[in-house]
C-alpha cells in the first residue's frame, strides 16, 4: 500500500499534488512519500515480532541521504555494497554497527575503512576475499566479524539479469565448498565467524524459492554445529517483490510466515536485507510530455525523462505503470512513451493508451527503487530532483544537477 491516489482526477502524493510539485521544482522529478517508505519498513519490522532480527535496508534502492536518514531514524540497518554507501550511511546519521558489507570485489581500502568504522559483519562471497581481510584485519590489529554468501543454485524465476542464486552467477560460495572455507574461516587469527548469507535474486514473486534456500542454509549450517563451528545469524537476504502493476508478491508478514515453519525453535538472528520492497511504490518519476509526434506505425509522446533518469525498462524491458498526474479531456489513444535520448532503446513504456496534451504531466509510478540511484548523465543531461513529500508538505532532497557540475573535475590539455 502506498500513499499515491488520485483524487477528484489529481494524482496526489500523500496531500500534495503531483502538478504543485512538478510546477514548483520543475521536471524530471522523482517524487518521495515519507509515510509510504515508514509504512513500508515498519511492515518488515512487524512481521519479525517477538524475533530477534535486525531490518538491513539495502543502500543501493534509493541512496538518498534523506531516505537513509529515516531508515535511520526508524533505527534500520543497512545493507551495503561498496565504501561510499557507507560513507552515505554515516553522513545520514546511520548506526555502523548495524551495516552488512555484501558485493563480490571489496577492496584493500574499502575492508579498511569498514573495520575502522565497525560494522556488524563482511558478507563475504569468496575464499581470496577472506584471505584479503584477514590480511588487512591482521595489519590494523582488527578483528573482522564475518559471513559467508552461500550460493545456494536456486532459480528465482526472475529476470536473468537481476537472478543471482544459481551456479552460473558470479556471487557466493557453492553450497558443495562452503565446509572447508568455514572451517579455513574458523582457524583464523584475525576473522571471527558470525554468520550465513545468501541473496537469491530480485522481484521474486513468491516465498517457495526463499524457503528452498532457507532449506539448504540449514542444512550446511547443522552440520557446521556438528563440527562446533556455531553461527548467530542468518542473512536472507533482499529480493521480495513489488506489484508494478500485475504481480501479486506475497506481503512481508506472508513471506516471513512462509519462513517461521522452517526455522523452527532455532535462536537464530534473522537478517533481512529489503530494498525494492520498501522503496519502489514509495516514489515516482514526474515527466513533462514536449511533443506528441504521430509516426506512420505508431504515435509517440516524446516526454523530458530519459533513459539515463529511469534505465530499468531500457534494461530489463521493465513495465511501469504510467499515468497522468491530471485528467484531461483529450482523446485517449495508444503511445509509445519515450526520452529525448538519442537511442532506439530509450523509452519509459510502449504501448500505453493516455488521454495527454503536450505540456501535460506524467508520473512513472513504482520508480521509488533502482530509479535515481541507476541513473547517469548520458547525453550530458543533468540528474533530476528528488523531493519528498510529508504530510502536505514538500522537501528539497536533491538539488536538480546544474550543467556546469556535469564537467566538474574534468581538465582540457594545457
Ligand atoms: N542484498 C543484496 C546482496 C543484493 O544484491 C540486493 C540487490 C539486495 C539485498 C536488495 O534486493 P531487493 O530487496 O531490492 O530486491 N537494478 C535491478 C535490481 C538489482 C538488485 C541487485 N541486488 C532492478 O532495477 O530491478
Amino acid at each position: 500500500m502506498d500513499y499515491f491516489n488520485v483524487d477528484n482526477g489529481l494524482l496526489m502524493a500523500e496531500r500534495v499534488a503531483v502538478a504543485e510539485a512538478a510546477e514548483a521544482y520543475g521536471t524530471p522529478l522523482y517524487l518521495y512519500s515519507r509515510a509510504t517508505i515508514e509504512r513500508h519498513w515498519q511492515a518488515f519490522t512487524d512481521a519479525m515480532a517477538g524475533r530477534d532480527h535486525l531490518i538491513c535496508y539495502a543502500v543501493k534502492a534509493n541512496s538518498n541521504l534523506a531516505v537513509l536518514n529515516l531508515m535511520a531514524r526508524l533505527g534500520s540497518g543497512f545493507d551495503i555494497v561498496s565504501g561510499g554507501e557507507l560513507a552515505r550511511v554515516i553522513a545520514a546519521g546511520g548506526d555502523p554497527a548495524k551495516v552488512v558489507f555484501s558485493g563480490v570485489g571489496k577492496t584493500e581500502a574499502e575492508m579498511e575503512q569498514a573495520l575502522k568504522a565497525g560494522i556488524h559483519c563482511f558478507n563475504l562471497e569468496s575464499e581470496p576475499e577472506l584471505d584479503r581481510l584477514q590480511q588487512v584485519a591482521a595489519r590494523l590489529g582488527m578483528v573482522a566479524p564475518v559471513s559467508l554468501r552461500i550460493n545456494p543454485d536456486i532459480d528465482a524465476n526472475s529476470h536473468p539479469y537481476i537472478s543471482t542464486g544459481l551456479k552460473q552467477n558470479k556471487f557466493g560460495i557453492p553450497t558443495s565448498q562452503a565446509l572447508p572455507v568455514y572451517r579455513r574461516a574458523a582457524a583464523m587469527t584475525h576473522i571471527q565467524v558470525l554468520g550465513m548469507d545468501c541473496h537469491i535474486g530480485s522481484q521474486l514473486t513468491e516465498s517457495r524459492p526463499f524457503v528452498e534456500a532457507l532449506e539448504r542454509l540449514l542444512v550446511l549450517m547443522d552440520t557446521l554445529a556438528d563440527e562446533g563451528i556455531e553461527l548467530e545469524h542468518l542473512d536472507l537476504g533482499g529480493g521480495l517483490g513489488v506489484s508494478y502493476g500485475q504481480e501479486t508478491p506475497p506481503l512481508p508478514t506472508e513471506y516471513v510466515q512462509a519462513l517461521l515453519p522452517t526455522l523452527g525453535l532455532r535462536k537464530l538472528k534473522l537478517i533481512l536485507e529489503p530494498g525494492r520492497a520498501i522503496m519502489a511504490n514509495a516514489g515516482i518519476l514526474v515527466t513533462k510530455v514536449e511533443y506528441l509526434k504521430q509516426g506512420e506505425d505508431r504515435d509517440f509522446a516524446i516526454v523530458d525523462a530519459a533513459m539515463n533518469d529511469l534505465l530499468r525498462p531500457s534494461l530489463y524491458n521493465a513495465w511501469q505503470e504510467i499515468v497522468p498526474v491530471k485528467a484531461s479531456s483529450a482523446v485517449a489513444r495508444p503511445y509509445d512513451v519515450v526520452g529525448p535520448v538519442c537511442e532506439t532503446g530509450d523509452f519509459l513504456g510502449k504501448n500505453r493508451e493516455l488521454a495527454i496534451a503536450a505540456g501535460d504531466y506524467l508520473a512513472v509510478r513504482g520508480a521509488g527503487a533502482y530509479g535515481f540511484t541507476m541513473s547517469s548523465n548520458y547525453n550530458s543531461r543533468p540528474r533530476a530532483a528528488e523531493v519528498m513529500v510529508d504530510g502536505d508538505r514538500m522537501h528539497l532532497i536533491r538539488e536538480r544537477e546544474q550543467p556546469q557540475q556535469l564537467w566538474r573535475g574534468e581538465h582540457c590539455l594545457p
